[in-house]
């Protein structure tokens, strides 16, 4: 296995799915976390993260300096190359402006890391994003790649097996940078290649055992794809022991309630407890128009209602959570800067203090396509496990303006044939996110002989990789143009359609 010590740069978890796509299991741990999780893990070799920080800085982070000795090889990117030729004796300055973005180096040597790659002349484009750069090496260490702003681009200590890059291997932006990657783990960690969900599955199941013991286990599902395949993953490893509570808010998408109810109870034997809750929120958001206001009371009523539930099956030790790696990177912070609130996520964050129980989160170090898979080697339906995502304060947040049972019911079926012409079409997958809104708008349009005077209904699609970014997808008019007089046609409250044709940002998926 391979450790990765994270100095809080943006991409970390790009070098873990590298990583884990050339077979091999990685774990990532925050700089100072690294020493515990090095002794936990034993890996065969270690990778030091980009970071925002200087090494010419009082107090910024370093890598444990026993790793230099472990005899294990070490690989650092961006700020890990800088720190590492520091603690080695190396020399760090500020460099003139930096480079970013685009880079090509020329190589100039050998080493492992270009075994079947890269050879000496050839030139290479990178991606680079540093401030300060190396200008002094560390003994023992030569420059194998080189280029304009970065003197040593690529160094490398065959003997130590240490290598060192100032650009970053991990993101898509440097072709080769995979293959540097899975070079560092397989051929110069020895690492086999043999990773696979098959193997996750089965040593997460032995975790699960090992941490659970006899103790019983509660865990929440919202009818997404990351609580549905830790409740099953966990079903799997200590059946009976888990209970899972749904509350069902109400504000789900057509049929998807009934669909989880069926799919835990009936086809998996799970324990599940269905709060049909939907009196509730839809009291609680009677005349509330603000949409942080409907967030927060969605998200406090959610809550309660998940505690009152969990007291009730009664002396559960520990609260299951699907969180993903992407969710547990963000709540790590490095440099502490201050950051606006946008949107209030709902995601149970805060249940775990309140309901002071231990958590289990077997799905921590994977990314939302890799839970995917794991969902399929587990047999959850492909219906289930492709399903784009959806926000945790359901409908409320579709409906800008006042949400009552009837617009929900009238978004549920404009929203049921928006998806089915998707799916028709076979564009869902190729689509982060569709859906559609219902609008506090009323237009005046004449269907036969009459006039009407209904509501309009806007339709959204996204294409994005994990939600932060997303592109409008370009339809083309023919579909639009037969989801909107299928909406009109179908679905009685509406009588005009409209595309959203917002990117994000300046827009937000979400409407509110
Ligand atoms: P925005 O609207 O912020 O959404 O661009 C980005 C992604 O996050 C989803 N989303 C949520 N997911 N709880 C969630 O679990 C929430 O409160 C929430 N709000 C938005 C949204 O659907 C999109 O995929």
């Amino acid at each position: 296995s391979i450790l990765i010590v994270d100095f809080g740069s943006q991409v970390t978890q790009l070098i873990a799915r590298r990583v884990r796509e050339a077979g091999v299991y990685s774990e990532i741990a925050p700089f100072n976390a690294a020493a515990e999780a090095f002794d936990r893990l034993k890996p065969n070799g270690i990778i030091l993260s980009g970071g925002p920080s200087s090494v010419m800085w009082d107090d910024s982070p370093r890598a444990p300096q026993a790793f230099f000795d472990a005899g294990i090889p070490i690989l650092g990117i961006c700020y890990g190359q800088q720190t590492m030729m520091e603690q080695l004796g190396g020399k760090v300055e500020g460099g003139e402006g930096g480079e970013f973005g685009r880079a090509f180096i020329d190589v100039t040597g050998t080493c492992t890391l270009f075994d079947g790659l890269w050879a000496p002349g050839e030139k290479h484009q990178v991606w680079m994003s540093h401030g300060d750069k190396v200008t002094r090496l560390a003994d023992g260490f030569e420059v194998v790649a080189t280029s304009e702003g970065a003197p040593y681009a690529i160094v490398a200590n065959e003997a130590k097996r240490f290598y060192a890059m100032q650009f970053h291997p991990e993101v898509v932006h440097t072709p080769d940078g995979g293959k540097l990657i899975a070079n560092f783990v397989r051929h110069v960690c020895g690492c086999a290649g043999d990773w696979s969900m098959a193997e996750f599955r089965a040593t997460k199941i032995a975790d699960i055992r090992a941490q659970v013991g006899k103790g019983r286990v509660i865990c929440g599902l919202s009818g997404g794809v990351d609580s549905a395949v830790a409740a099953v993953l966990i079903h799997e490893a200590i059946g009976d022991q888990l209970t899972c509570v749904f509350v069902d808010h109400g504000l789900m998408r057509l049929n998807e309630a009934e669909q989880v109810v069926a799919l835990f109870r009936q086809h998996y034997g799970i324990n599940l407890v269905h709060v049909d809750a939907s009196e509730t929120f839809l009291g609680g958001l009677a005349g509330v128009t603000d949409p942080e206001a409907k967030r927060k009371f969605i998200g406090k009523a959610f809550i309660d209602l998940f505690e009152e539930q969990a007291r009730a099956v009664g002396g559960a030790d520990f609260l299951a959570q699907g969180t993903l790696y992407p969710d547990v990177i963000e709540s790590v912070s490095f440099t502490g800067g201050p950051s606006v609130t946008i949107k209030s996520h709902h995601n149970v964050g805060g249940l775990p203090d309140r309901m002071n129980m231990k958590l289990v989160e077997p799905l921590r170090e994977l990314f939302k396509d890799e839970v995917r898979v794991l969902g399929k080697e587990l047999g959850l339906p492909d219906i289930f496990v492709g399903r784009h995502p959806f926000p945790g304060p359901g409908l409320a947040i579709r409906i800008p303006g006042e949400v009552t049972q009837e617009r929900c019911d009238i978004l549920r079926k404009a929203d049921a044939v928006y998806l089915e012409e998707i799916r028709n079409a076979g564009l869902y997958d190729a689509i982060w996110q569709a859906f559609a809104v219902l609008l506090p708008v009323r237009t005046v349009g004449v269907m036969g002989d009459g006039r009407t005077y209904d509501c309009v209904c806007a339709l959204r699609a996204v294409t994005s990789t994990d939600g932060m970014t997303a592109d409008i997808y370009p339809f083309d008019a023919a579909f639009l143009s037969r989801v909107a007089t299928r909406i009109i046609n179908e679905v009685k409250g509406i009588n005009r359609v409209v595309y959203d044709y917002t990117s994000k940002p300046p827009g937000t998926i979400e409407w509110e």
